[in-house]
């Protein structure tokens, strides 16, 4: 292979390419929500779907969910395996282009927002800390002058048809937060969530690590809320949010909450060591 043809080898490995419609809606609601007023007054608010798997769904939903907050998105659907970007290619339209790359990002822009979902958990945990620098590095960089907060990477896991869903969000800066995000009819207790804690924090699950000590209080919290139960699950996981904000570093509050979210600083939950 010559070195120009190496050089356009886009970065990373095929995976399997597992996908739903409205699998990422969470997800989705999370960003337009927090990201929306960034995405509104860039100058050309670029969001990339980085891995968007064998059928393209995830990225025209992610189109049409951030088209609500901020009319001008668009959406660039990146993948590493180009049968996936072949099949994708009848789906464009205004705003929705599809491309063959993978974390180098084959964009001339600097995106408003990188999102990879189901992307990273195929790989091995030792990979993370270089991928996330070098997606980082690609997202549109803050502006304290003008309190320009710059691009987000948001980077997570969630189950086949997203009722259980955790991502972290980082700036240019790096890592920021930790949404926990789920159906809340479905839910026992909390640490069912620890199943699709991302690549980065799902092997630090352990007693002594800060995301074990996280969802073990969150338990107990929920269970000390139980008698809220009687006014459905929401309300129990309010009470039970609130519990927590005693001890643990809440981002967020009650409109969040009542979603069956809850956002917690990164530096509370990054892994020891
Ligand atoms: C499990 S699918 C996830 C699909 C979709 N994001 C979702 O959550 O439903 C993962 C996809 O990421 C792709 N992928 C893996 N590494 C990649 C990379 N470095 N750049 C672009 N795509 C990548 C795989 O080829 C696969 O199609």
């Amino acid at each position: 292979m010559t070195s120009r043809a190496a050089a356009r080898r886009p970065v990373g490995t095929v995976t399997r390419g597992t996908t739903n419609p409205n699998r990422l809606r969470r997800m989705d609601r999370w960003i337009a929500a927090t990201h929306g007023s960034e995405l509104r007054r860039a100058a050309d608010p670029v969001a990339v779907d980085l891995g968007y798997g064998a059928a393209p769904w995830t990225a025209v939903e992610l189109l049409h969910r951030l088209r609500t907050v901020a009319p001008r998105a668009r959406v660039v659907g990146v993948e590493i395996e180009p049968a996936r970007v072949a099949a994708a290619l009848p789906y464009e339209r205004p705003g929705l282009v599809f491309r063959h790359g993978g974390f180098e990002i084959p964009i001339p822009q600097r995106p408003l927002l990188v999102r990879a979902a189901n992307v990273l958990r195929q790989y091995a945990e030792g990979e993370v800390e270089a991928v996330w620098q070098r997606l980082c590095g690609r997202l549109a960089p803050a502006d304290p002058a003008t309190g320009v907060r710059g691009g987000l990477l948001v980077e997570g896991t969630c189950d086949e048809i997203g009722r259980r869903h955790v991502w972290v969000a980082l700036g240019p800066e790096g890592p920021r937060t930790v949404t926990f995000a789920t159906r809340l009819g479905s839910l026992e207790r909390p640490s069912d969530l620890a199943e699709r804690l991302p690549k980065a924090l799902i092997h630090r699950n352990v007693p002594g690590e800060p995301v074990h000590a996280f969802l073990r209080d969150f338990d107990r919290a929920w269970a000390a809320a139980a008698p809220y139960a009687s006014y459905g699950a929401r309300q129990r996981w309010i009470r039970a949010v609130r519990d927590l904000t005693a001890d643990w570093p809440v981002a967020d509050g009650p409109v969040r909450w009542r979603q069956g979210e809850v956002t917690v600083r990164w530096e509370a939950l990054a892994p020891r060591g």
